[in-house]
């Protein structure tokens, strides 16, 4: 179903004596037969799904929808990013990639501190010094040499096409490039193509990035890491100020994870292990909140508002201390999801009063809310599922753009801990675990998750948003399971988010009942809807009972589900 065509349904939220309309469209989203592809833009959707017309599986789709997204979805879309994927094949299985930037070799701990050890303001968020080392490019063709099916030709042809040909711009867009576009000048030493009054149904077309891709799909991942491009963008970024060197590139190796798998009910979770957070956050929560009735309280009731916080809380607290980079820290993660240690961790909840996360540890920190990551979920027609969200970190990344390979690079070393206890731009704190190392590779929160029930497929979900990832991809799971959602509807739904850190419930505006605020107030909850207008931008796919395929894409976004 186009959005455009696409039924709307009007809520009346009654707030105090005032009335406020809330518009919220779709309640059931595209339904086809056999395979659906659900990204951030239409045209990249539409690619992937034109892969798998042509006979490539959900690894050829993911390549062609991940480049595709470089092109249609600059934002978040990357060549000079990185990111994760989660996947389970029609034959039941799993596994994870880790393609996540890493910490360049002459990274030092306390390369974001003055001398008097304060942090340097914007250092580690803008331009050529918070770039990590991009993993994207490895990362896709990890993938395509481990499950591709298709010739890689094939599946990168539709990308350089629609760069050549250019995309639309949406209304949305037009005002992203517009707020970002004083950055962009401050970053950039050159005029860049972002720099333009670019108006929404104005075309941009991408020419140096077509060019970049035709010699990658020629010379394969070595083209990015070893030959020509690899020189041109280390040259770029040291003219900028960047310490990434050729062999930081020529190093760089996308890595094959574990997931976190636990049980939740009768479902079975399939998430993003370390250095994501996603995976272990997710089993975390979820194994805390299993014991209470959620069904029985109700979507979004005071009752199933406190469990949810209560468990998010804990769980971000353990994130801080003890997650970072499995390959460079130990982390104790059987112990950190058993049921002992959790059962005990929720033991002093009650429904008569928030907990205090001072008293589960201290600090004093804000948030800043944000979406620009992105998410895509694929179901092939062979039934093979995979979940990939993949980002630059920041809206745009560094905002340094290299004009002459046409991609934005991340900002992905914000995500380290540069200074124990100091919040990073979404506002959580981290410590040893998470300091900075050459070759480390920054925690992250993003959440690919893949859901079985009854030793089947049900579902892949994941989304943007920082910090807010894991507690978005908890209610989308959650408004299928306990509250009976179409795919569409749990991806509308409104959302909450608590992060232990600061003490604070953020809910999306004007969507949930002043009655219910009111009481989690008067329960010693703060509740903060002015800094969070939107909480996420899911995507997902639910397999329905007759096997058919359902698509969730977000209305908060211009995302689309295409399928066939
Ligand atoms: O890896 C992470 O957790 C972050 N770099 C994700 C950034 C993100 O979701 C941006 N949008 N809010």
């Amino acid at each position: 179903m186009k959005k455009s065509i696409a039924s709307i349904f009007i809520l009346f939220l009654f707030l105090g004596c005032k009335s406020t309309l809330t518009t919220i469209p779709q309640k059931k989203g595209l339904v086809t037969e056999h395979a659906m592809v659900v990204s951030a833009r239409e045209e990249a959707s539409k690619i992937g799904i034109d892969i798998l017309k042509l006979g490539g599986n959900a690894f050829d789709a993911m390549v062609a929808t991940e480049l595709a997204l470089a092109v249609a979805y600059p934002y978040a879309g990357n060549l000079g990013g990185g990111g994760f994927m989660v996947y389970r094949q029609s034959n039941g299985n799993i596994g994870s990639i880790d393609y996540r930037e890493i910490a360049p070799l002459a990274a030092t701990k306390n390369m974001y501190l003055d001398a008097e050890g304060n942090i340097i303001p914007n250092k580690s968020t803008q331009g050529a010094m918070a770039i990590g080392v991009p993993g994207t490019i490895a990362g896709v063709f990890a993938v395509h040499e481990k499950f591709g099916t298709l010739p890689i030709e094939t599946i990168l042809k539709p990308v350089i096409t629609l760069a050549k040909k250019g995309v639309i711009v949406t209304s949305k867009q037009e005002a992203r490039i517009k707020e970002y576009q004083p950055l962009f000048r401050k970053i950039n030493k050159d005029s860049i193509i972002f720099d333009r009054p670019w108006k929404t149904n104005d075309t941009i077309k991408y020419p140096a990035l077509a060019r970049t891709l035709e010699r990658i799909m020629l010379n394969g991942k070595d083209e990015f890491y070893k030959g020509e491009t690899a020189k041109i963008l280390t040259q770029f970024i040291q003219e900028n100020g960047g310490i990434i060197t050729e062999d930081d590139l020529a190093n760089y190796k996308a890595v094959w994870r574990t997931p976190v798998v636990f049980r939740y009910d009768d479902l079975k979770i399939i998430s993003m292990a370390p250095p994501s957070s996603g995976g272990v956050c997710l089993a975390q929560i979820m194994t805390m909140i299993e014991p209470f009735d959620l069904h029985k309280f109700g979507h979004n009731s005071v009752k199933s508002i406190q469990v949810i916080t209560e468990a998010e809380r804990r769980a971000y607290a353990d994130r801080s201390h003890f997650l970072g980079d499995p390959d460079f820290v130990n982390i104790p993660t059987d112990s950190l999801i058993s049921y002992t240690y959790l059962t005990e961790r929720m033991s002093d909840f009650s429904f008569k009063k928030a907990t205090s996360s001072q008293a589960i540890s201290h600090g004093t920190i804000d948030i800043i809310e944000s979406d620009e990551t992105t998410h895509y979920s694929i179901i092939d027609q062979f039934g093979n599922a995979i979940s990939a969200t993949t980002t630059l970190n920041g809206a745009y990344g560094s905002k340094l753009y290299c004009s002459e390979l046409g991609f934005f690079l991340n900002n992905e070393m914000d995500d380290f801990s540069s200074k124990p206890g100091v919040p990073n731009m979404f506002g959580v704190t981290g410590g040893e675990a998470n300091s900075i190392a050459p070759q480390k590779r920054m925690l992250s929160s993003m959440t690919p998750t893949i859901v079985e029930k009854d030793g089947n497929l049900l579902m892949s979900v994941g989304t943007p948003g920082g910090s807010t990832i894991i507690t978005s991809v908890l209610q989308t799971i959650l408004n299928v399971h306990e509250f009976n959602m179409s795919m569409q509807e749990a991806v509308n739904a409104p959302r909450f988010h608590h992060q232990w850190l600061p003490d604070e419930i953020r809910m999306e505006p004007k969507l949930f009942s002043p009655t219910t605020i009111n009481k989690l107030k008067k329960l010693g909850y703060v509740i903060n809807e002015k800094d969070s207008p939107v909480i996420g931008k899911v995507d997902g796919i639910l397999v329905l009972k007759d096997k058919g395929l359902e698509g969730g894409a977000d209305y908060r976004g211009d995302d689309t589900a295409v399928g066939f």
